[in-house]
């Protein structure tokens, strides 16, 4: 029988309930004489004040540790402010006296309830990449994707998992790949609706144009803890994708053998790389360059249109019973959004 226990998943909770469970701590700063706590697992967080709040306490101190677990044994559920769900507030010395949060032990939960993934099926994504990746019929993009996306190689096993951002959009394992095929199913669709647009082009550059995010981001975690690299700090994943591509190019080019792809057009390798350099779309967003091609402003858009689409989908998918017909705030889209009384 196995020791893990039941636990009541954040976006069930709602005003009144009595949680019992395991939480993660997701933040937590000292404020005066407070903690404030955020505590949560895949499918969201909820914050928590414990007043009295002493650093370093020995019974205690874990919950002033990101990732340590709690277990709660009892913690009302309440909303403040109208809206926003919260445990209810705390004594540090009430809450040891009377056992309501203690330390949850390594191995009496499963680790998965608080890595936020994707919910579609990688294999599925996986395949979808490859017919994407077949469908092009320029030899020289053929050859430069196969370098990211054949089976063997090592990029193709960590774009499986990675992450596509910290907190943007998605934010969690797999969210890369899955991103990739969505804004490069949209590329494919633009195709069939608009004249004037060369197809290869355009999906390449979908299926390339967040590339740069395998060094952006580190791989501690294995892709779960999204956490921006240090070449991330300094170049970003525009800067890194384009130069991962010349690079990629460059050695195409010099490969004699049955891989090699002879000399690139000048113009074709500078098209594959404003690709990359314009999807941003403004200088303000991170782009060096607007793009000056077709293919590269739709690629924009469809880049957009799915890390917004996301956004909205996983508030949606995640909100709890308690914020249906409410209007909700969202750090990463920069305001309130209405999450409707029925989930459709
Ligand atoms: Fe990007
Ligand atoms: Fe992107």
């Amino acid at each position: 029988m196995s020791n893990k226990q039941t636990r009541q998943f954040v976006n069930s909770l709602s005003e009144g309930d009595i949680a019992r469970g395991i939480y993660q701590v997701i933040d937590a700063r000292v404020i005066k004489n407070y903690l404030d706590l955020r505590l949560g697992d895949k499918t969201g967080s909820i914050p928590m004040k414990i007043w009295d709040w002493r650093d370093n306490d020995e019974e205690m101190g874990f919950l002033a540790v990101k990732g340590e677990k709690a277990m709660l044994n009892g913690i009302r559920v309440e909303i403040f402010d109208g809206r926003v769900l919260q445990f209810a507030a705390a004594r540090l010395s009430d809450i040891k006296r009377n056992g309501t949060i203690t330390y949850a032990q390594p191995g009496t939960y499963d680790e998965d309830d608080f890595v936020a993934s994707s919910d579609r099926n990688a294999e599925e994504l996986l395949e979808e990449l490859g017919a994407l990746v077949s469908s092009v019929k320029n030899a020289r993009y053929r050859a430069l994707l196969d370098r990211f996306f054949q089976k063997e190689s090592a990029a193709y096993a960590q774009f499986a998992i990675w992450p596509a951002a910290v907190g943007q959009h998605h934010a969690y394992k797999g969210g890369l790949l899955e991103h990739t095929v969505n804004v490069t199913k949209l590329c494919d669709f633009l195709c069939s609706n608009y004249k004037h647009i060369d197809r290869d082009l355009l999906i390449t550059g979908a299926l390339l144009h967040d590339i740069g995010k395998l060094k952006s981001y580190d791989s501690s975690g294995n892709g779960t803890k999204p956490e921006v690299s240090l070449d991330g700090v300094f170049m970003d994943h525009i800067a890194l994708g384009c130069s991962m591509i010349e690079e990629a190019i460059d050695e195409l080019e010099a490969d004699k053998g049955i891989f090699g792809t002879g000399q690139w057009e000048p113009m074709e390798r500078r098209l594959m790389l404003h690709m990359i350099l314009a999807h941003h779309g403004e200088l303000e967003w991170g782009s060096p360059v607007k793009p000056v091609i077709m293919e590269a402003q739709l690629l924009h858009f469809a880049d957009n249109t799915d890390a917004w689409a996301n956004r909205f989908e996983r508030a949606l998918e995640y909100a709890g019973e308690g914020e249906r017909g409410t209007m909700k705030r969202l750090e990463n889209m920069d305001r309130f959004i209405y999450i409707p009384l029925k989930k459709i």
